[in-house]
């Protein structure tokens, strides 16, 4: 089967093809950070009229590229949520459309598993069970994975997501949108421990995560008299620390619990060098492993939703209702 993906969740367009033989065949990225920079974060109204301009030509730079035509595809998968309403809406509708005219199935996913699975497209992918750390902008989560469809929760955060946490601090510290991967180039040129910030729930006897009391001391400590520009890359060096320290050792601590040796890692802050290396040297004492998607598609990107997709198809499933309809769920 060949399946096309389509993700328009956020401020990312991505359109990717995956034969279920074959692998992937290509994939399509649109971000569109110039478009809400100067606004210091995504504006919906703005993203989904720039999904609408850009999946068209997306689509047919992806047909161009792996030489198929719309007649090649078997089935569709498209972000339904969670994401912005109207983003969210833009991906759908194309992928309804489309399905109709082509006359096959399109198929709603969601974004999350996307990202879960999105190691398994690596050279070297996970076997299953496995626990997933997803740390993405809107969530932050620990999952025991035995399976497609096979998520069982361990914890999350209780509070403000692990991205989140890295915009809302890159933002305090006054560098622009988006704050994630601008925080962590800032604190390679610091030193943690200049400052010192909490490490929330740490001791917990749980797998759940708080971000929002970091922010909030990182607020504390932009404002404190005398602090300047000098002081901003340490800062950056220590919320990362605080960050790291707390993602790796509840990952850990999920590794313990479950028994399990491989550990996944997905979602934008996935991305984090820092992140990625205490985690391999915490597994790398534990004698378990850890598992990244490519570098690229860490962050939104349409080969996990098309990926996603192809798995479900193969399990049987096929999407919409008798009567065609649809919806998205943006929470
Ligand atoms: O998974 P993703 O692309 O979108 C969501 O589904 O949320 O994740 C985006 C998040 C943003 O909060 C972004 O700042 C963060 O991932 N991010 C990073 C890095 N690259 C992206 N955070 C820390 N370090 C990075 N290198
Ligand atoms: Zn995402």
């Amino acid at each position: 089967m060949r399946i096309l993906g389509i993700e328009s969740s956020c401020d990312e367009t991505g359109v990717a093809i995956y034969d279920t033989e074959r692998g992937l065949l290509g994939h399509r990225l649109h971000s569109q950070v110039d478009l809400h920079a100067a606004y210091g974060g995504v504006v919906p109204e703005l993203a989904s009229r720039d999904h609408i301009r850009r999946l068209p030509v997306l689509l047919r730079e992806l047909l161009e590229h792996t030489g198929l035509s719309l007649a090649g595809i078997d089935g569709i998968a498209y972000t339904a949520g969670p994401g912005l309403a109207g983003a969210l809406l833009v991906g759908s509708s194309v992928a309804e459309a489309l399905g109709v005219s082509l006359g096959i199935p399109a198929l709603p996913v969601h974004h999350l598993e996307g990202h879960l699975l999105s190691p398994l497209l690596s050279a070297t992918p996970p076997d299953f069970p496995f626990v997933a750390l997803l740390v993405s902008g809107g969530h932050t989560q620990l999952m025991r994975v035995t399976g497609v469809g096979g998520y069982t929760l361990l914890g999350e955060t209780v509070d403000d997501a692990a991205g989140e946490a890295f915009d809302k601090t890159a933002k305090l510290i006054g560098l622009g949108y988006p704050g994630g991967p601008a925080l962590a180039r800032l604190a390679q040129a610091g030193a943690p421990g200049r400052f010192k910030l909490p490490r929330p729930m740490l001791h917990s006897k749980d797998f759940d995560f708080s971000f929002s009391g970091l922010k909030t001391a990182v607020l504390t400590a932009v404002g404190t008299p005398g602090f300047c520009e000098a002081d901003k890359a340490d800062l950056a060096a220590e919320f990362q620390a605080a960050a790291v320290e707390v993602l790796v050792a509840k990952s850990m601590a999920a590794l313990r619990h479950t028994g399990l040796k491989q550990l996944v890692v997905a979602g934008g802050v996935g991305a984090n060098l820092a992140l990625r290396s205490a985690l391999d040297q915490a597994a790398l004492r534990r004698k378990a492993r850890v598992f990244y998607p490519e570098l690229e598609l860490c962050t939104d990107n349409g080969a996990m939703i098309a990926f996603a997709g192809a798995l479900r198809f193969m399990a049987g499933e096929r999407g919409a209702d008798a009567d065609g309809c649809f919806a998205v769920r943006p929470r």
